[in-house]
């Protein structure tokens, strides 16, 4: 049966560029739908930009352009990133559209004749200075919990408190630095609190990963219980955004015409291929429809966004699939050291998408666990899974098939080991379709080691050195077993290696495969083209460059105004110190091979240190008022090595020592703990 299937993803924010982590929710969906696709389904795969709010708006201003021309720019960008990484919408459009301002104003209008939308008055902190009101996040001031300076309006990075803005101690615009003043504002709130019973069923019914569903029901709470608040829907001017119906000067809040967006795409779509809209989005649609998201965003699309569809009179939808966040190295993504990666930089520095989209699939498992791209295991799995195993079935028997067999196959659909390969096609489209796309690679891994296995007990580099037709017939049906299990793989592994497919289809001269040509074979007789190169290793000096080029000075982006507020505050950018800086002093574990007195110095020691260099290092060091040169001797303490040595009185000093000290006492040098050995580099 064919199901008619249409597939999101979250729409990127227009202000910024798609990085690795956002790629792991673009590649995931496009491996699911190209999975769907190669099984005969009809399968729509929709995305857009979300384009609207004050972030895009103040970005487009400080760069001197309009939104529009702005969100444009990036428009492109984001394409281009997305066609590069081989992540294949069939519409990649913007909720700056005409359709999403007639979906979203009739929606809204729906959700108003239903009883779901009400207006109070609320009061928010203005800029008077820029004459807007201020987003939680353009907010900054000091934490009322741990008196942190410079912290945003929601929460504070230094103790992890969450607060309403109206808590800062001395609060500051972001945007202008003026003391922001209180004033009260009408804005329209969707009654979320009505539609408890409803999303508490919805949630329920399997629509949500069971771990998903539990989180929306801490929020839910049972029966009875009301624990959900309206949603703040509407925006007062200046806002870049859609204007509100019978409203002026209100526009609707970002998050409210985001996720409409996915319809506005398809009505798009729609209107290019004469698809029926309502077919899909009707309140009695046959159709599937599944969003994938970040976990970050599982509220929006597990509460708002159901109950929005629901009271506006649509249907929902069938599954919202949450997937957790990229960390790599088993750490959050990061500037200073370099892991926070754009698209266009590892396609500079490794080129092949597909190594990517590999990795990814080989962690992805269809939960809402973060997944880790541990950069040395990319390099290895990369090499040994798809040269080493999977590319080298092709590599070692292909050429034979040219030089003795006029690039002819002989039919394999009878042989045992060839077949062995299909036992397990159903497994793997199993997991393909459950999201669990690792279980799916280990498999076809494990039976690329079949092959492998087969082509190294056939030795045909062996048979081909050896005379007569007995030999030349059984190097001709290896070989054509081989590629013909080749082609398995591929068929296999297409969704995650869509390229790569496509090149080998071309040199076994065969159709785009479905995933129903399992079943078959490459005929008797069948000619294929002459092998060419198809991938190289990955040098681990590629992924070095690009974590090189990605680092980051730490100092807060300079392009911010300067709040006159934070100015006077000790905790500005001047005052910071970048890693960069600081990984310029070069700290290292020192041994104390001999301290002594030195005659004539009131205050020093003359110590001899080993940091794992052909001589120790001499230092002098203020520290005789507190220590007896004996006990030093052999200790392990930590020196500054790269200090432009200095001469003394006493001799030459070549480096620092370091020791804490105030009025109550000290000097007390550093110890490591156990394990630290002379030389080690301490940062
Ligand atoms: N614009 C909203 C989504 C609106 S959907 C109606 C948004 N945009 S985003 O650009 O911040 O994120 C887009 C998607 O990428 C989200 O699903 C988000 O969870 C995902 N990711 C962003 N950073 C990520 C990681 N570091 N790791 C994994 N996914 C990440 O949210
Ligand atoms: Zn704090």
């Amino acid at each position: 049966m064919t199901r008619k299937i249409l597939v999101t993803s979250a729409l990127p924010y227009a202000n910024g560029s798609i990085h690795l982590g956002h790629l792991v929710e673009y590649i995931q969906t496009d491996i699911w739908v190209r999975f769907l696709k190669m099984q005969g389904h009809q399968v729509h795969y929709v995305c857009a930009d979300d384009t609207h709010g004050t972030p895009i708006m103040l970005r487009a201003e400080k760069e001197g352009i309009t939104p529009e021309a702005l969100i444009e720019k990036v428009h492109a960008e984001h394409s281009q990133d997305f066609a590069d990484f081989l992540v294949e919408f069939d519409n990649y459009y913007s909720t700056n559209s005409e359709e999403n301002r007639q979906l979203a104003s009739q929606i809204y209008l729906a959700l108003r004749d239903n009883g779901k939308i009400v207006s109070k008055t609320i009061e928010q902190f203005y800029d008077p200075a820029k004459q807007m009101f201020l987003p939680d996040r353009f907010i900054k001031g000091e934490c009322p919990k741990c008196h942190a300076k410079d912290q945003y309006g929601d929460s504070c990075e230094a103790c992890g408190a969450t607060y309403n803005p109206t808590e800062l101690i001395n609060p500051y615009s972001a945007v202008s630095g003026a003391a922001p003043v209180r004033k009260q504002t009408e804005h329209f709130f969707f009654k979320l609190s009505d539609c408890a019973d409803f999303l508490r069923d919805w949630t329920r019914k399997g629509s949500l990963q069971n771990e998903a569903a539990n989180k929306m029901h801490e929020w839910l709470g049972d029966a009875g219980e009301n624990k959900l608040s309206d949603w703040d829907i509407s925006r007062d001017a200046p806002y870049f955004g859609f204007e509100i119906p019978d409203a002026p000067g209100k526009y609707f809040y970002v998050w409210l015409d985001a996720p409409i967006g996915y319809m506005a795409s398809f009505k798009n779509l729609c209107t290019r291929l004469g698809l029926d809209f309502d077919a899909y989005w009707g309140q009695h649609s046959e159709a599937e429809l599944y969003h994938f998201i970040g976990k970050d965003i599982l509220y929006f699309h597990a509460l708002f966004w159901p109950a929005m569809l629901q009271y506006a009179g649509y249907r929902t939808p069938s599954q919202v699939f949450a997937h957790g966040f990229l960390t790599v190295n088993g750490e959050k993504m990061s500037k200073s050291r370099g892991t926070f990666v754009n698209a266009r930089s590892y396609l500079e520095h490794v080129k092949n998408p597909e190594y990517l989209r590999y990795y990814y699939a080989a962690k992805l498992n269809g939960s809402m666990e973060d997944i880790d791209l541990n950069l040395d295991d990319f390099v290895a799995r990369v090499n040994s899974d798809l040269v080493g195993k999977y590319i080298n079935i092709a590599s070692r028997t292909a050429g034979f098939i040219h030089k003795r067999f006029d690039g002819k196959l002989l039919g394999m659909s009878q042989h045992p080991v060839v077949n062995s390969l299909r036992q397990t096609a159903q497994d793997i489209a199993n997991a393909y379709e459950q999201r669990d796309f690792s279980r799916a690679l280990r498999e076809i891994m494990r039976l690329a080691d079949v092959a492998n296995a087969f082509v190294a007990e056939a030795e045909p580099w062996v048979v081909a050195k050896q005379e007569g037709d007995v030999a030349a017939r059984k190097l001709h049906e290896d070989c054509s077993a081989a590629l013909e299990m080749f082609r398995i793989l591929t068929l296999y592994l297409k969704p995650a290696l869509p390229k790569l497919t496509a090149q080998i289809e071309q040199f076994l001269n065969i159709p785009a495969m479905q995933w129903a040509d399992i079943a078959n074979s490459m005929p008797d007789g069948h000619p294929i083209q002459e092998y060419q190169h198809l991938i190289t290793r990955i040098d681990a000096k590629q992924i070095e460059a690009m974590i090189e080029a990605n680092k980051q000075n730490l100092a807060p982006e300079a392009a911010a105004p300067a709040p006159a507020a934070a100015q006077k505050n000790p905790s500005t950018e001047a005052d910071y110190l970048s890693i960069d800086d600081f990984s310029k002093v070069d700290l290292r574990i020192a041994k104390i091979v001999s301290a002594e007195h030195v005659e004539g110095a009131e205050k020093l020691l003359k110590l001899s240190l080993d940091i794992g260099e052909a001589t120790p290092r001499q230092v002098f060091a203020g520290i005789k008022s507190a220590y007896d040169p004996a006990t030093l001797v052999g200790r392990l303490t930590v020196m500054v090595a790269n200090l432009a040595p200095r001469k003394m009185k006493f001799g030459m000093s070549e480096g620092m020592v370091l020791a804490a000290s105030d009025e109550q006492g000290g000097p007390f040098i550093l110890s490591p703990d156990a394990g630290a050995q002379p030389g080690m580099r301490v940062k």
